[in-house]
C-alpha cells in the first residue's frame, strides 16, 4: 500500500471504540475490530515469517517512522526516501497477511505489540529485531497529540485528561513501562537478537546511531553513504516530504501528528509541576531496576 493509498483508508474510516484485551487496550485499527483482539494477537504469533525477516519493535511514538526509513536506505541501499508507507508492514494494521507475501526479501516488518505477542517463528528463528525507545514524557506528549488528531482514535479530552489517561497505563498497547521491561526481559533471554536504538542518541548524533545499526544488519557503508541517510531522514525532510501523503490528520490544523515536532523535551511544554512530579515518582518507581539509560533533554 503507497502512502497516498493509506491516507485515503485513513480519511474513509470512522472512529471506533477502543478494543481491549487482558486489560490492555488497541488502536481500533481495521484487524482488532473486524477480527477482534484475541483472534488478530492470536494471528500474529502465528504469522510466517521468513528467516531474513527484520522487526522494528517499539512503543508508540518513540520513532517508528523514522527507524524504519532509516533501515530501509540502509537495506535498499539508498537515500531517498521510500514510496511505501511503515504501515503497509506493520504487523497488527494488516487484517491479510498475504500482501506481505508479495514483499521481497529481506522483508522489514514492524509492529507495537507487546513482545510476548511477536511471531513465534521469528522468536525461533533469532531473527533481528530492532528496538527503539524514547524518553517516555516525550512519548507521553507525542500520543497525546495522536489520540487527539488520528481518525481512528475517538478522543476529545484535554492534556490533562490524557495524562490520567497515561499514568492508568490506559494508553494504547498497555503501560509504557510494561511494554519496555519484556523487551529488556527478551533482550537477555535472547542475546545478540535485539539491537535496542535511543531516539534521543539518534537525534543527537544520527550518523553515529546509524553506523551502529548498519552494523548490526552486517551492511558495509560509506562514512559519506551514512551522511547522506542522516540527511534524508532528519526531521525536516522527512516531514517535508511525507507530511503531505501520509498524515491525514494535518488537515486539522495544517499540522499533523506522526511529523509533530521531532524535538527532546516538548514534554516542558506540557507537563505541569505538579503532573512532572507525579509522573516522576511513577517513573522512579517502576523503572528503577532497568537498565535502559534514558535522557529527557
Ligand atoms: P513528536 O510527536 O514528539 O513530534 P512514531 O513514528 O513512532 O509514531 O513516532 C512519532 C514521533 O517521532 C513524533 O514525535 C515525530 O515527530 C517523531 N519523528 C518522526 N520522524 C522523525 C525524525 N526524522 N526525526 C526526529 N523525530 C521524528
Amino acid at each position: 500500500m503507497d502512502m497516498e493509498k493509506f491516507g485515503e483508508l485513513m480519511k474513509a474510516k470512522e472512529p471506533g471504540p477502543w478494543p481491549e484485551f487482558e486489560g490492555i487496550r488497541y488502536p481500533p485499527a481495521p484487524p482488532f475490530r473486524e477480527k477482534g483482539v484475541e483472534k488478530a494477537l492470536q494471528d500474529i504469533l502465528h504469522f510466517q515469517s521468513r528467516e531474513s525477516d527484520l522487526l522494528i519493535c517499539t512503543y508508540p511514538k518513540s520513532g517508528t517512522h523514522w527507524i524504519f526509513e532509516i533501515i530501509n536506505m540502509l537495506l535498499r541501499n539508498k537515500t531517498e526516501l521510500d514510496t511505501q508507507c511503515k504501515v503497509s508492514t506493520m504487523i497488527e494494521f494488516i487484517s491479510d497477511f498475504t500482501v506481505l507475501d508479495k514483499l521481497e526479501s529481506p522483508r522489514l516488518l514492524n509492529s507495537h505489540c507487546l513482545f510476548n505477542y511477536l511471531p513465534k517463528k521469528h522468536i525461533e528463528n533469532g531473527c533481528k529485531i530492532i528496538h527503539m525507545i524514547r524518553n517516555p514524557k516525550d512519548v507521553c506528549v507525542s500520543l497525546y497529540y495522536q489520540f487527539k488528531k488520528h481518525p481512528f482514535v475517538d478522543f476529545k479530552g484535554s492534556w490533562d485528561d490524557f495524562f490520567e489517561i497515561w499514568m492508568s497505563d490506559k494508553g494504547f498497547y498497555g503501560s509504557w513501562y510494561n511494554y519496555e521491561k519484556e523487551m529488556e526481559k527478551a533482550e537477555k533471554l535472547y542475546p545478540g537478537m535485539i539491537l535496542t536504538c535511543y531516539y534521543e542518541k539518534m537525534k543527537k548524533d544520527s550518523t553515529t546511531e546509524i553506523k551502529r545499526l548498519a552494523d548490526f544488519l552486517g551492511i558495509q557503508c560509506t562514512e559519506s553513504t551514512l551522511k547522506d541517510i542522516a540527511y534524508a531522514t532528519s526531521f525536516q525532510n522527512m516531514q517535508q516530504h511525507n507530511m503531505h501523503k501520509l498524515d491525514s490528520s494535518k488537515e486539522l490544523d495544517g499540522k499533523g501528528f506522526i511529523y509533530r515536532k521531532g524535538e527532546i523535551g516538548d514534554w516542558k511544554n506540557h507537563f505541569t509541576v505538579a503532573q512532572n512530579e507525579r509522573f516522576e515518582e511513577q517513573y522512579t518507581e517502576r523503572f528503577k531496576d532497568s537498565t535502559y539509560k534514558l535522557t529527557f533533554e
